[in-house]
């Protein structure tokens, strides 16, 4: 793809962005009430018995706020946090580097960690149960085996695939979460912080526009919010009004349902090239030259959620919805 694409999340964003308008503690997180209420009890309990808290996953499409829910157990807690991705961990001296520097009671997160090479997967089970490192030493042609003694910690885990990670390191998670898309009210919540954060102020309407037009994710919103932000600082307005905002999506080729250009070229593609599938995920990514993983952890989980498309077993199918929305006939049907 050429040009930019606003609602790829995957798209690199200023670490001061994320940083001001990425909430800091729980009171400030908003929704996945369910999960933060349980959290901030089993946080609690931890500081009470004064030991490390329970190893957490966290799963879910992205841009819902792991990373975010991450940093915020550290700063609840009142720990240090370390960080380290699944593919970024290639030997297992990589995990000893950061497993090496932990202080008692400090998070490790882990980013994408059902990307971790299975060798070192099978290394972090005892770090895990027993706060115990294990590691083969080879030198001079000999390898002993060699014990670690860690301090206790906990390890937080974040993947937008649970599906891929094997159960015996799922079952090691004393807490596992997953993050649902999030509802109007909420991601309305969400914009008037960030307007706040920003100090660029929203009208409701134009507030609740971007709510509904940011696929249920927070992440979303924000950076359509920032993009429209930039039409008002050009544009000369002092608050984001719902014209503004509407002729901002517009510019931005973000539909009424917030789906962008991959969205609408998948459902397309999978519609007049597939007959509406069954069609297998690889050949679609194909025939719009997307990566499979893009399709798989970006693209269809919103789709599959809002009921554009079904999975069956012999490949994704095109649902009414979908060709109601690209105004295709379908089965002799006229719109
Ligand atoms: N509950 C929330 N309340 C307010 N803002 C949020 C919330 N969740 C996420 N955000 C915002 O959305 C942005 C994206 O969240 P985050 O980076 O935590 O997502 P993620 O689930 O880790 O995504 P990925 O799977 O791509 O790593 C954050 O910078 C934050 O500003
Ligand atoms: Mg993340």
């Amino acid at each position: 793809m050429m040009e930019e694409n606003i609602l790829d999340e995957r798209a690199l964003e200023s670490d001061t962005f994320e940083a001001n308008i990425r909430p800091q503690s729980l009171a400030e997180y908003v929704g996945q009430e369910e999960i933060t209420s349980n959290l901030s009890v089993f946080i609690e309990a931890s500081k009470i018995r004064n030991e490390s808290l329970d190893h957490v996953l966290l799963y879910g499409p992205p841009g819902l706020g792991k990373t975010t829910l991450a940093h915020i157990i550290a700063n609840e807690l009142g720990v240090n946090i370390k960080t380290a991705s699944g593919p970024s961990l290639e030997k297992s001296g990589d995990l000893a580097a950061v497993l090496s520097t932990l202080e008692p009671g400090d998070v490790l997160f882990i980013d994408e960690i059902h990307r971790m090479p299975k060798f070192i997967e099978e290394i972090l089970y005892p770090a895990m149960e027993d706060f115990e490192l294990d590691l083969v030493i080879n030198s001079d042609g000999k390898s002993r085996s060699l014990k670690i003694d860690l301090p206790p910690f906990t390890l937080v885990g974040a993947t937008t695939r649970a599906g891929d990670i094997s159960s015996p390191l799922r079952d090691r998670f004393g807490i596992v979460s997953k993050l649902q898309y999030y509802s109007e009210e909420e991601l309305l919540r969400i914009v008037k912080r960030t307007s706040r954060v920003l100090e660029m102020p929203i009208e409701e309407d134009a507030a609740r526009l971007i709510a509904k037009r940011c696929r249920k994710t927070p992440r979303i919103a924000n950076r359509l919010f920032k993009r429209i932000r930039d039409f008002a600082l050009v544009g000369g307005y002092e608050v984001v009004t719902l014209e503004l905002a509407e002729k901002s999506l517009e510019r931005l080729k973000v539909d009424e349902f917030g789906l962008d250009a991959i969205d609408l070229e998948y459902l397309n593609s999978l519609i007049t090239k597939f007959n509406g599938g069954p069609v297998g995920v690889e050949t679609i990514a194909t025939s719009i030259g997307e990566e499979v993983s893009t399709i798989e952890d970006v693209v269809e989980p919103f789709l599959l959620q809002e009921g554009f498309i079904k999975r069956t077993p012999r490949g994704r199918v095109a649902e009414e919805k979908a060709y109601e929305h690209l105004k295709i006939a379908h089965m002799g049907t006229l719109f």
